[in-house]
């Protein structure tokens, strides 16, 4: 019997021409998306952006600046239909290893109080909460704190 080749997804540099399918899951995630040119922008500043892609189609992403010793994770997300499968977790360890070979010797981001999720993986990961950014984030009818959390590498 002949082996069948299964594709598998890959991680690869975000392009201009992935951004149609990005906004379609950012706006599906976050109820205060980013916008096309907040994409936009971050790839021809050169920031680190990255997507998942499976079969020609883009399934999660993220984006990272690196600055002297400071990464700083900007985005993280992964289609409704792919979350809790392992795919969040290996996109946030390769933006680890990229903070590593750059030499940065953290990695901050900042997560909503309220999204616990995104917190217990980041805590599993090895993050830790340093602050709290009160009513940093617009909210419905308001605002609500962000918890800074730091990895050091
Ligand atoms: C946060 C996010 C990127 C994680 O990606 P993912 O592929 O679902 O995560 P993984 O499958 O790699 O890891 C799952 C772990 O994440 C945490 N987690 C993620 N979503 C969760 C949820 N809805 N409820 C509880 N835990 C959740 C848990 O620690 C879980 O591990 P466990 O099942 O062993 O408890 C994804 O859920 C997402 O895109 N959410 C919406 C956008 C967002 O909040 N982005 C982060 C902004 S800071």
């Amino acid at each position: 019997m002949s082996a069948q080749l299964k594709e598998m997804p890959e991680i690869r540099q975000m392009l201009v021409t992935d951004l149609d399918e990005v906004i379609v899951i950012e706006k599906e995630v976050f109820l205060f998306p980013w916008t096309r040119g907040n994409f936009g922008d971050s790839i021809s500043s050169r920031y680190h952006c990255y997507v998942l892609e499976l079969g020609g189609h883009i399934f999660g992403y993220g984006v990272m600046t690196i600055g002297l010793d400071e990464a700083h994770l900007l985005t993280l997300s992964v289609t409704a239909g792919w979350q809790q499968e392992g795919w969040g977790e290996k996109l946030l360890q390769h933006f680890i290893c990229l903070a590593k070979e750059n030499h940065a010797r953290s990695v901050f981001l900042e997560v909503r109080k309220s999204n616990l999720g995104a917190a217990r993986l980041y805590e599993r990961i090895g993050f830790t909460r340093i602050a709290t950014r009160s009513g940093y984030y617009p909210a419905m009818g308001g605002c609500e704190d962000a918890i800074v959390m730091e990895l050091t590498l």
